[in-house]
């Protein structure tokens, strides 16, 4: 790691929170649409038809809104999946969000405008098969995988679920994309995990490199840390040759770690996205907040050297909508870094606690705990973001303002939260992930 990378001093928060300042006022903030830019009509016509999968999901729901509001036509795919998931583990969202009928019917009576839903799962082909010939989308989302890297850790058969139902939902896609909807943009959801911690900048998926005299610009070398985390590095390849076989045009985005509770849609639409806190499907920065919430202690895994990538839940929702908008040439097949700045896990955690202890008589306890995972604590990380910068995306959320929002958010549903106080602190470890037993 950059010695100026260590730490989220003050200075750093005050350049941080003065530049998202300036950019907040510049772009303030609906990106413009390109018009015209609509990848597979022919018409003028610039409004798209997204089909999502995944709608049900905590970023699914906000973008499905989202687009919705700039006018295009959302239908989505989902199987409730992670409802059932975090259900097993005696965990649920921190935020009610109702189900899957009351919140269409809701959308209906805000909006007067329908989102197509299909209860299914993407790892039957049929499902997708049947779908994507229907709707004929311009764009699919592909956000309906396992998200949790703890969970694809708890043993054999998660790993194996993780692996397959991931690699077979991506296959489906792109056959169906292939024989019904060739003209089609899909954008994928990896995550920046797929990289690791190299000793060496990270570069947006590809990279010049000069072997005994040669040359060649090349897949960046992947290095996931969960089987989670390789489903994705998998779901990339497979991508790849299928870009390369069928010439799909696919936005494959590594995505950072998604923190917050709020984007513009959800707000004016009066909506709500799940907000997972516990130790299995929580990420970093949401639990830390629920953690300071319910008077437990903020637990960084070991030394929280590690560092990552992270970006709002507005942010992401931002750049998926500028991707899917600026669609690739056909036949490309395009890697986007997406993350707004990276952060040490223990950063964050002093951050929570800055923020949380302004406003809160009895401040919140940070514990370094032993860390469940495989991972260096310590590293270098300078990941590069160029592309969605070029295309327009600035950052409309600081740090700050992402968790004093996530905090006040978690206090209105504090005494849900108390009652999932069980299920937030680490068990599951990367080394006992059992195998038959
Ligand atoms: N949230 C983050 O911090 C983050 C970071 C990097 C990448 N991602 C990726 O973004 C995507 C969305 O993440 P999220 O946080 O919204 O997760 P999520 O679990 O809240 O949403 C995923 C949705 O997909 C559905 N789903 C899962 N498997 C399915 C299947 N086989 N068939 C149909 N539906 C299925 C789930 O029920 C859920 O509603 C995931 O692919 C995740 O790996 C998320």
């Amino acid at each position: 790691m950059k010695p100026e990378d260590t730490a989220l001093n003050g200075s750093r928060i005050f350049i941080v929170a003065a530049t998202w300042k300036i950019c907040h006022l510049i772009h303030c903030f609906k990106p413009k649409r390109p018009e015209g830019n609509h990848y597979n009509s022919t018409s003028n016509d610039p409004t798209m038809r997204v089909l999502i999968l995944g709608i049900d999901g905590y970023i699914g729901w906000p973008l499905a809104l989202h687009l919705l509001e700039r006018g295009h036509n959302v239908s989505g795919i989902d199987n409730f999946y992670t409802r059932k998931r975090v259900k097993e583990v005696h965990s649920a969202s921190a935020i009610g969000i109702g189900t899957m009928k009351s919140r269409l019917n809701k959308i209906r009576d805000e909006t007067g405008k329908d989102i197509g839903f299909v209860r299914g799962d993407v790892s039957e082909p049929r499902i997708v098969y049947d779908s994507v010939k229907k709707f004929n989308p311009d764009c699919v989302v592909h956000l309906a995988e396992q998200r949790s890297a703890p969970y694809s850790m708890i043993g054999l058969k998660q790993a194996t679920e993780t692996l397959q139902k991931n690699m077979i939902g991506t296959l489906n896609l792109v056959y169906a994309l292939k024989d019904h909807a060739p003209n089609c943009h899909l954008l994928k959801l990896g995550t920046m995990g797929e990289y690791g911690t190299p000793n060496i900048d990270i570069p947006e998926g590809f990279f010049n490199i000069e072997y005994n005299g040669r040359r060649d610009f090349l897949p960046f070398p992947k290095n996931a840390g969960s089987w989670y985390h390789w489903s994705k590095v998998h779901d990339s390849n497979n991508l790849m040759f299928a870009n390369r076989l069928w010439e799909i045009g696919v936005t494959d985005v590594m995505q950072g770690v998604v923190y917050g509770t709020r984007t513009d849609a959800l707000m004016h639409l009066k909506s709500s996205t799940r907000l997972d806190i516990d130790e299995v499907w929580g990420t970093a920065l949401n639990r830390f907040c629920a953690q300071a919430v319910a008077g437990l202690p903020i637990t960084p895994y070991g030394k929280g050297g590690q560092t990552r990538g992270f970006l709002s839940l507005d942010d992401s929702i931002q750049c998926l909508t500028i991707a899917a908008e600026n669609p690739p040439e056909k036949g490309e097949y395009r890697v986007f870094n997406q993350f707004d700045d990276y952060y040490s896990v223990m950063d964050l955690a002093n951050e929570v606690k800055r923020i949380y202890d302004m406003g809160h008589k009895d401040p919140a306890v940070i514990e370094n705990v032993p860390n469940p995972r495989i991972e260096k604590e310590a590293h270098y990380y300078n990941p590069e973001m160029k592309k969605l910068r070029e295309l327009g995306y600035r950052p409309r959320r600081s740090l700050q303002e992402g968790i004093s929002e996530i905090i006040r958010d978690l206090e209105k549903h504090r005494k849900r939260i108390l009652g999932l106080r069980e299920v937030i602190m680490p068990r599951t470890t990367w080394k006992e992930s059992k195998g038959l037993s």
